[in-house]
Formats: structure tokens, C-alpha cells, sequence
């Protein structure tokens, strides 16, 4: 039976062909209302993205598009708050797109970008997928220790479930391991509210080995959610076995480096420290953007010999790793979206995959990727 990937695939290709060549055919003054009815009439005359992938094993799998939507920057963490009607637009119009994976958290805004989540996306709700977390104290509107206690996991859910305007969370994370509480008391937990029907599967987030392998055997975890990037590959050298080893899918976060493997962040770059941690990580101070510029330089030439943006190439690489790989790159635009979503089209041949491998290890990253607490925090 034909792959239904390479159907759609070449479907694409085949309306972005028939576009171009009508464009180029058009006369200067063309009439409008013919092209548009001409084009397909799937998101704005583009075709919808239809690739999915599947993340964990047997029942405990759940099936998504091959790129999830991370939703935390459009209220957290990413300097400017863009207008929030025009971010439920962008959560519709992503849905629409087809991205059926939504990721966000109680600890995004804390609570605002659950409800923005929720408001956006009630009136889809049968047709899309919530991932969110918890393990955290939240005191004053900020993060105050790690807490993954029964109790506090069961009315964490209770209220992201009503700020996600919804009667059941599809993936529900641990967001760290908490080391003060057995992390089999924690998946026994949430094998209960599965029980309940509160919560579908679950999740952990830049647990170790040893903790997934614990929390695995109460509870099957349905995907590990981790750090994972050019810029941050250690999880190729464990998390990604253990996950092959139990069926676990795995979802790389901030796979774009928190925009860094856009080529669009120089030294120049100012971050707005009262709503982004990349003005105290690391990896984004001048010197270390400066120094790490080998990374863009390889992906730019790697990518303009094919027609593919530095994004494009940062998000296929992870794609072809696994084919249960799903990341979440997040955006405030619709634009961007776009050009992330493509990037499933990609199909590196070996050759090229191992000639990007190696060019990409060739480079040592500069910075570190957390400091202080949150370093110890994904060492659990
Ligand atoms: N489990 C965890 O502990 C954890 C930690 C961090 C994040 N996350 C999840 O992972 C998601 C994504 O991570 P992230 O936001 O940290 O990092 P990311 O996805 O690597 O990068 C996001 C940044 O890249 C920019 N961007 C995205 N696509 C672009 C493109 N094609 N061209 C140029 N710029 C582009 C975005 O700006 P624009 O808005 O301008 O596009 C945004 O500033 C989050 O939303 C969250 O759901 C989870």
C-alpha cells in the first residue's frame, strides 16, 4: 500500500508547482477572483498538513501531527506578550492548519497561557490534542520549589482542567522530577486520574533514565518530553535509547533552541528580562550567540543548496532521527508556523543526514543550557 506520506507529499509539491507555474503565467494584471478559485481552498490556497506520528506504545499511544504547537511563548518566557486575540487567531488557524498537539503548562504565565490554550481552542476541542504539566509550587506568581505530591497533583489537575475549558488533559507531564516524592507515587497518581478519565496519558519531562524506567513500569509513559536541539544532543546518547527500548515517544522541546536556530538572534539581540529567561541563560549572552555562530553557518549553507530556511533544517534534523519524534517548536506567527510545519516535508537522504551529522559535531556549543536551580532541576 502506497505511504500516505508520500501521497501528500507529492501532492504538495505538486500544487506548489501548479501555483508557481499559474503565478509565473499570469499576466501583469491578472484576474484575482480566477486564481483564487484556482487554488485550493484549505488554508489560504495552501494544502494542510497532514503528516502524523505516533508517540508511546500499544494503548498507551496516542497519534498527533509530526509537529506539536508549543504555546508557553505566546504569554512566558519570550520577552513580548503579543495581542491575545491574536493569539487565539493563531491557535485556530494552527488546528485548522493541522497541528492536532498543543503543549502548555500551569507554570506558563503561571495559569494565563492554560486559559488562553483553553479559550482558543473549546470550540475544536474534539479535533485537537492538550498536552500541560505540573510539579511545581506556585507562590506570588512565580515558581517556588518543586511539588509532585498526590494531593498537589490531583488539584493542580482539577484547575487546569477548568482553565482548559475541558473534562480531560490528553497528556499530562510531571514538568521535573520531584525528588522528594517516589516517582512511583507519582505515576501511581496519574494512572488514577486516567482511571478517572481526567487525564488520557502520561508524560514525563527531562526525567532520567532511572526515573523512567520506575515510573514506566506503574504507569506506561506515553512520551518524554526533553530538551533537544543541535544545540543540546546529549539526549542521543540516553533519554532517546530508553525511549526506544519501552516504546516511549519522545517530544523535543524548544527544538529551535529558544529561536537561536533561526539565524534570527545575534549579539545585538535584547531580551526583556521580566518575561524571558534568555537574558540570564547562558547560551544567549553576546559572547556565547557570537561564538556558537559555526552552528547557523552550517545549517545556512546546508539549507540554501536545497531551498530550506536554517528553522527548516534545525527542526528536520530532529524529525529524522525517529519516526516517533514529535517536536514542539513554538511561535507567535503565523509565518513562522508555516515555514516550521514544511519542515516535515524534508526527507534527507543518508548521505546528506551523515554529511549534516558530522558537520554539526564538528562544533563544541558554548554556555551552558540552564544555571542554579534549574540546572539541578533536570538532573533528576
Ligand atoms: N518541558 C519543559 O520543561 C519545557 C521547557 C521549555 C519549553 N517547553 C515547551 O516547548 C515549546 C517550545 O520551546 P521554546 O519556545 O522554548 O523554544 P523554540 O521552540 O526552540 O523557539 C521558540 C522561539 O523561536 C522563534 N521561532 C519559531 N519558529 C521560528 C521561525 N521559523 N523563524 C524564526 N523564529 C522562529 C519564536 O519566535 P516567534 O514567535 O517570533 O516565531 C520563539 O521566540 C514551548 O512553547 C513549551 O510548550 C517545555
Amino acid at each position: 500500500m502506497e505511504n500516505p506520506n508520500n501521497a501528500s507529499r507529492r501532492n504538495f509539491f505538486k500544487t506548489g508547482a501548479a501555483l508557481g507555474a499559474s503565478l509565473m503565467a499570469a499576466p501583469a494584471f491578472s484576474n484575482l477572483s480566477t486564481a483564487k478559485e484556482q487554488a485550493p481552498k484549505e488554508n489560504n490556497g495552501l494544502p494542510n498538513f497532514t503528516k502524523r506520528r505516533t508517540l508511546g506504545s500499544g494503548k498507551h499511544s496516542l497519534e498527533v501531527s509530526a509537529l506539536g504547537l508549543g504555546c508557553m511563548g505566546m504569554s512566558y518566557h519570550r520577552s513580548f506578550v503579543p495581542d491575545r486575540n491574536r493569539m487565539i487567531a493563531l491557535l485556530r488557524k494552527a488546528a485548522e492548519m493541522g497541528v492536532t498537539l498543543f503543549d502548555t503548562a500551569e507554570v506558563y504565565g503561571p495559569y494565563v497561557n492554560e486559559e488562553l490554550v483553553g479559550e482558543a481552542l473549546a470550540p475544536l476541542r474534539k479535533d485537537v490534542l492538550i498536552s500541560s504539566k505540573f510539579g511545581f509550587n506556585i507562590e506570588n506568581g512565580q515558581m517556588a520549589g518543586l511539588n509532585s505530591k498526590p494531593d498537589h497533583i490531583r488539584s493542580v489537575v482539577e484547575q487546569s482542567l477548568k482553565r482548559l475549558r475541558t473534562d480531560h488533559i490528553d497528556l499530562l507531564y510531571q514538568h521535573r522530577v520531584d525528588p522528594n516524592v517516589p516517582i512511583e507515587d507519582v505515576a501511581g497518581t496519574v494512572k488514577d486520574l486516567i482511571a478517572e478519565g481526567k487525564v488520557r496519558r502520561f508524560g514525563l519531562s527531562e526525567a532520567s533514565s532511572e526515573n523512567i524506567r520506575k515510573a514506566h513500569a506503574v504507569q506506561p509513559v506515553t512520551a518524554l518530553q526533553s530538551e533537544y536541539s543541535l544545540m543540546w544532543r546529549k539526549v542521543e546518547d540516553d533519554a532517546l535509547k530508553v525511549c526506544e527500548e519501552l516504546g516511549i515517544g519522545f517530544v523535543p522541546y524548544s527544538p529551535l533552541c529558544r529561536g537561536y536556530l533561526t539565524g534570527l538572534i545575534n549579539e545585538r539581540t535584547k531580551f526583556i528580562a521580566s518575561n524571558d529567561n534568555r537574558a540570564t541563560l547562558p547560551r544567549y549572552q553576546p559572547d556565547a550567540i557570537v561564538a556558537n555562530w559555526a552552528m547557523i553557518d552550517v545549517l545556512t549553507e546546508f539549507g540554501n543548496h536545497r531551498g530550506y530556511t536554517v528553522a527548516q533544517v534545525a527542526l528536520a534534523y530532529l524529525l529524522a532521527q525517529k519516526p516517533w519524534i514529535v517536536p514542539i517548536p513554538g511561535t507567535t506567527k503565523q509565518a513562522h508556523l508555516q515555514e516550521n510545519l514544511w519542515s516535515a516535508e524534508i526527507e534527507f537522504t543518508v548521505d546528506e543526514l551523515k554529511q549534516l551529522t558530522e558537520a554539526v559535531s564538528k562544533i563544541t556549543v558554548v554556555g551552558d543550557r540552564y544555571t542554579g536551580q534549574s540546572a539541578q532541576q533536570v538532573k533528576n
